[in-house]
């Protein structure tokens, strides 16, 4: 199978979680838009969604799929999204596409996130993928000296010769080489960084239960 398959197998497999008659908080990426593909198919069941990106309210409006803000919405049941790494105990690292922001604010309103992803994203020790840290852009310099001191190797993120800037008009800093043996501990210290809006670890707000997509079939993790 090939890691689209996968990610496609998962997709369907998180259509049981949606809520009938709710509205559901969903994820950006490759492995969200599959999912999101899905709920196209089912949309009348659902209220609405809550979008973690401008690119999700688009492809979830290209389906038809009304698209509510936060001020309409109380809490979700359920918010769908992938992850760039996930550890046994469902800490992630999340926004290699550049949402985490706004994808912790979503995941914050919603009672159980499910995580879809394929099995290659399950690590024992997170830290292997860049983590991602949207900051102020005037902050950036000052951020990336504490980042280097967590002792790891921070790089600007850039995209056509130019930095990328995100959905929050921020700047993405991508750490390498860290180690996160404790993901809760270096979400609470990169957090406490002045400058850092939000950084890409998912341990306060980890996940309830993982989707794996594996070549015999998904793999369902809970936690
Ligand atoms: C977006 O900012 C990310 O958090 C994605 O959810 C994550 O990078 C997983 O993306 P893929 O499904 O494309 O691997």
């Amino acid at each position: 199978m090939t890691q689209d398959e996968l990610k496609q197998a998962v997709a369907r497999a998180a259509i049981d979680y949606v809520v009938d008659g709710e509205i559901i908080g969903v994820g950006t990426g490759s492995t969200a838009n599959f999912f999101i593909d899905e709920l196209g198919r089912i949309k009348d069941r659902i209220k609405g969604a809550v979008a973690s990106s401008e690119a999700t309210a688009a492809r979830l409006k290209s389906h038809g799929i009304p698209v509510l803000g936060l001020d309409q919405v109380a809490r979700m049941p359920v918010y769908i999204d992938g992850a760039d790494e996930i550890t046994a105990s469902g800490a992630m690292i999340k926004g290699g596409g550049g949402a985490l922001t706004r994808e912790k604010i979503v995941a914050s309103a919603a009672d159980r996130f499910i995580c879809i992803a394929d099995e290659s994203k399950l690590v024992d020790v997170m830290g292997k993928f860049p983590l991602p840290v949207e900051v102020i852009p005037m902050a950036v310099p000052v951020v990336t000296r504490q980042l280097a001191a967590l002792g790891g190797t921070p790089h600007l993120r850039m995209k056509d010769g130019q930095p990328y800037m995100t959905d929050n008009g921020c700047m993405i800093i991508d750490v390498a080489g860290l180690q996160i043996a404790d993901p809760l501990a270096m979400e609470r210290q990169v957090n406490n960084i002045a400058g850092v809006v939000t950084v890409g670890l998912f341990a306060l707000h980890g996940a309830h239960t993982a989707l794996l997509g594996t070549p015999s079939g998904v793999r369902t993790l809970t936690f």
